[in-house]
């Protein structure tokens, strides 16, 4: 049975693939520059184009993930988020936190894939964000694609936020054997620092939500965020078709008048905001 559906999964995953490749080849030929180089972003990503400085990193990052998924030691960890997409936590469970026990390679599989993670380096390595935020840190992993792309295209910083401190602490000796300097790791629940993290470091150019993944929280911190983001900024979510209330949230986001060019990837969606952009778009693959 468990290879059946890895085998559905596998199947399902190339077809979209497929799908995003022959999308992203039309999107190329795009007039809307946005959508052009977004388009190609996609097509780099799925090709895997890397120079060899990118190569670098990403093999680097992906050595250490290999580490972290064989890694047994145990570490205790406080869980704010939303559990999984059938928890339906109260919002007083999840400010409470769950307690729990676990091991780093348990602890791995949370962390955004090779494809995803390339995408948000591709994406930052075009773009050139100067200041990124990223709520939801785990191991560092889609940190540290973000950090590498941030330092090598932009000389820009990642501020990214956890709320487990073990994972605060592994995450930080990850950066540190990567020889990632431009991270700070804020810790603590993300509705404790956000108003902070906003303040002392805006305008914010790129934020990528990957945690509690509620239908309110995330709307929350969309609007909370919203007001920090400089006039060109870039705001990622990640598991968007993950349950009724992120499906719901999602639709909320691309509705709301900022968001001007929209990318539905069917698991994050990426908004592009834009002020001086006249007409809304949304683009589904
Ligand atoms: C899916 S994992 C992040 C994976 C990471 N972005 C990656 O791809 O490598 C989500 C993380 O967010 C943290 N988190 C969830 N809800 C939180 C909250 N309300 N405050 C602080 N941290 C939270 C969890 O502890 C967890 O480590």
């Amino acid at each position: 049975m468990k290879y059946i559906k890895s085998f559905i999964r596998f199947i399902i995953w190339n077809i979209w693939l497929f799908r995003v490749k022959t999308k992203s080849k039309k999107m190329i030929k795009d007039p809307d520059q946005i959508v052009s180089r977004f388009g190609s972003i996609l097509f780099d990503t799925i090709k895997r184009r890397l120079n060899i400085e990118d190569k670098i990193w990403v093999d680097n990052i992906e050595a250490l993930r290999k580490d972290l998924s064989k890694d047994k030691s145990e570490v205790i960890i406080t869980d704010f988020g939303a559990g999984d997409s059938k928890s339906n936590r109260s919002d007083s469970e999840m400010h409470i936190g769950q307690v729990g026990r676990s091991t780093i390679a348990e602890i791995s599989t949370a962390s955004k894939s090779p494809f995803w993670s390339l995408l948000l380096y591709k994406i930052i390595s075009e773009f050139k964000p100067k200041t990124a935020l990223e709520l939801g840190t785990c191991l560092g992993i889609s940190s540290s694609y973000q950090a590498a792309a941030l330092t090598i295209y932009s000389s820009g910083k990642l501020l990214t936020m956890e709320g487990s401190s073990s994972l605060v602490e592994k995450s930080r000796e990850n950066f540190t054997y990567l020889g990632l300097l431009n991270i700070e790791v804020i810790e603590g629940r993300f509705s404790d620092n956000l108003h902070k993290v906003l303040d002392d470091n805006q305008p914010i150019d790129y934020v990528f939500i990957d945690g509690h993944h509620d239908q309110n929280a995330t709307i929350n911190y969309f609007e909370i965020i919203l007001p920090y983001l400089s006039e060109q900024s870039i705001i990622i979510f990640d598991d968007i078709s993950w349950s009724k209330g992120m499906k719901t949230a999602w639709k909320r986001i691309v509705g709301n008048h900022n968001t001007k060019l929209n990318f539905d990837l069917k698991e994050i969606g990426v908004c592009f905001l834009d002020k001086q952009r006249l007409k809304k778009r949304t683009i589904k693959i």
